[in-house]
């Protein structure tokens, strides 16, 4: 079979003759093969194993005709790197028993050896490299997403733990930013030279920041991280998460090809409030799945319909999918999308 590039024309910019498909969290346990294997073996011990690793990655791929791979694995896993203990405990999310919450802290956190300590990671790509015939998107978490587990030391909806220190303590905030963004640049170079053929950057949480604490705080970290890959020709993704829509216009400068939107701003604003020069990724609330089939087309169908009118699009959820998500619904709306923008386009 040949090379599907839809998804790389579209980060581009470039026409495509049909939108290219995925979804955040595409392998996970709406699937019941994945929830058999589950059975077994944690997140963690999938991730340390390459071939299954590769195996999860690829589920998806063949159930539900998507037009890209997403390595399998969590934003947490380079931390174990920088000399952070934690646990993904299961219908919680990761789990840290030491957190981070002083500068001695701070300190203390060692860079990132990918080589040494991730290797799995990389065998992991180097196998869907040759598998696969869409492309492989690759994926770290951004510093603050992983700084709000670190500091809080388990998910938090208030994130009060992590606004304290960067309110309270500046100096020691910024030196974790830049040992995260550190940590974030090595890692997703190391996946581009494994055979990553795109990454997306998880900022899922930074939407509970407000627009100038985020300039001041997190975005110059944001900024640097694209900067310092930005001899790559790979496609650049940022995704800024839930309830991101006021942030957008402080992006403008950031040297990504692609920025992820959420479902509360629709596509043509979002284009908007961003300037114009990003391809846009999104932005079906994951909620309306639950809905029945021809709900869910009606919704897509209206993403579509702004989406197609520029070039640069890509067709996802507005954030991850969810353990209840019907397989079949999806396999019928990727189905959906590529039929209808297939016709739409030629229209
Ligand atoms: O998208 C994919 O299919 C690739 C796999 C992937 C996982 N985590 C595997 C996983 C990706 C891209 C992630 C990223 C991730 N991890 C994010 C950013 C994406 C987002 O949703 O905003 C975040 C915030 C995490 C941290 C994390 N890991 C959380 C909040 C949870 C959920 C806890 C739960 O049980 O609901 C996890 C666990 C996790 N990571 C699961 C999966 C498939 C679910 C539990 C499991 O299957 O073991």
């Amino acid at each position: 079979m040949s090379y599907n590039d839809r998804f790389i024309r579209a980060c581009r910019g470039e026409q495509v003759d049909r939108l290219p498909v995925w979804y955040m969290r595409q392998a996970g346990r709406y699937d019941p093969d994945y929830r058999k294997i589950k059975e077994n073996y944690s997140l963690l011990d999938i991730c340390r194993q390459p071939e299954l690793a590769a195996e999860v990655t690829l589920m998806p791929i063949k159930k539900l005709g998507v037009d890209a791979a997403i390595l399998y694995s969590d934003i947490m896993n380079p931390v174990a790197s920088i000399g952070i203990d934690f646990d993904i405990v299961a219908n919680v999310g990761p789990v840290i028993d030491n957190p981070i919450r002083s500068a001695a802290d701070v300190a203390k956190l060692k860079p990132i050896d990918v080589e040494g300590d991730l290797s799995h990671v990389l065998e992991t790509i180097r196998i869907l490299d040759r598998e696969l015939d869409v492309p492989l998107i690759t994926f770290a978490g951004a510093p603050f997403t992983i700084a709000s587990y670190l500091i809080e030391g388990r998910p938090s909806k208030s994130y009060i733990r992590t606004k304290s220190l960067m309110y309270s303590d500046p100096a020691v905030w910024f030196q974790l930013m830049d040992k995260l963004g550190d940590m974030v640049i090595a890692y997703l170079r190391a996946h581009i030279a494994a055979g990553g053929k795109a990454f997306q950057l998880f900022d899922s949480w930074v939407g509970a920041l407000a627009p100038h604490d985020f300039k001041k705080f997190v975005l110059p970290t944001i900024e640097r991280i694209f900067s310092e890959l930005s001899d790559l020709p790979q496609p650049k993704i940022y995704f800024p998460g839930v309830a991101s829509g006021e942030l957008l216009p402080t992006l403008t400068n950031l040297k990504a090809d692609v920025i992820g939107l959420d479902w509360r701003v629709p596509i043509a604003e979002g284009r908007r409030r961003l300037g114009g020069s990003f391809a846009v990724q999104g932005n079906l609330d994951p909620y309306v799945l639950t809905a029945p089939m021809d709900v869910i087309k009606e919704h897509a169908k209206a993403i579509i319909d702004e989406g197609i009118k520029e070039p640069g699009y890509i067709f996802n959820l507005g954030h991850g999918l969810f353990p209840e998500a019907s397989l079949e619904k999806l396999r019928e709306l990727t189905e959906f999308v590529h039929e209808y923008s297939a016709g739409a386009l030629q229209a």
